[in-house]
């Protein structure tokens, strides 16, 4: 049974982008950790209702009030400890493709996927982050992507995907400064799951890539894992799925 013991006893913890896989997935190990008093499933598409632990509310990244009031209903059961940020966008359909070259940047696709990967999570550090409990370690982790390391970029293309998450490294830099001076205890990171059998990933990924992609409980499960073992010194930083860090 996994278990997240760095955290208080009791934890009231947030996941932000419930309805996806990897979030969807997290939902489901948190409400199984005996340490969990209350999971915050928060997404766009409407969700079930309440089920034992978990509690299902709309948030939707095009309207910030939906996300002050989704820091309102999480702070109902006191201070929070953990906070997910399981969102993202790289295609929508057949109108956002990622681009293999400059030739297809199209202003309209960058900045729809500058707000859902880059502001969306800005708003909701601007939320969350003094929400979180004091004086305990607690986390506040956004799900990026390797393909937004710059010094890692050997490849090239997908440029919205990758300027997107270059940026929201940056937010998780500088708001994890911003967070040390009132929250010594908290520790603000970027995570990268691997390559996940997700609707997001489901485009580009082939048979061939077989054992290659984990499963979103896999993922879920490596990147709590992760979470258990931060700790404030490594608040700032990127890491992957094995805890290895990545360079931004
Ligand atoms: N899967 C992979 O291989 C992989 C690899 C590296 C990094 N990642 C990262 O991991 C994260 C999760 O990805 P996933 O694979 O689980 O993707 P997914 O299954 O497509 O889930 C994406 C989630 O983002 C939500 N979302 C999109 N636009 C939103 C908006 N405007 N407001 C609120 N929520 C919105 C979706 O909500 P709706 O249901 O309402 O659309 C959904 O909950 C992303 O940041 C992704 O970049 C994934």
């Amino acid at each position: 049974m996994m278990q997240l013991e760095s955290l208080s006893r009791n934890a009231n913890v947030a996941v932000i982008g419930a309805s996806g896989g990897i979030g969807g997935a997290f939902v489901e190990l948190l409400s199984r950790i005996d340490q969990v008093e209350q999971v915050n499933a928060f997404s766009r598409s409407p969700a079930a209702g309440r089920r034992g632990i978990i509690h299902t509310h709309h948030l939707d990244f095009g309207d910030e009030d939906s996300i002050a009031a989704a820091r309102d209903a999480a702070l109902a059961k006191g201070p929070i400890d953990l906070v997910i940020v399981a969102t993202g966008i790289l295609h929508r359909g057949e109108e956002l493709r990622p681009e293999k070259s400059l030739r297809q940047i199209n202003a309209g696709s960058l900045a729809e996927v500058f707000a859902v990967n880059s502001i969306g999570p800005a708003l909701v550090a601007k939320h969350f982050l003094p929400a979180l409990r004091r004086d305990t370690k607690t986390v506040f982790a956004i799900l990026s992507a390797r393909v937004g390391s710059i010094e890692d970029n050997r490849l090239g293309g997908w440029l919205s995907y990758r300027m997107s998450k270059a940026a929201v490294n940056m937010l998780v830099r500088t708001a994890a400064i911003e967070q040390t001076r009132t929250r010594p205890e908290s520790i603000v990171v970027a995570l990268h799951p691997g390559t996940v059998a997700t609707e997001l990933s489901r485009p580009f990924t082939g048979r061939g890539d077989k054992g290659k992609i984990f499963s979103p409980a896999y993922a879920a499960e490596a990147l709590l894992g992760v979470i258990d073992n931060l700790e404030p010194k490594d608040s700032g930083g990127f890491f992957a799925y094995d805890g290895s860090a990545i360079e931004f």
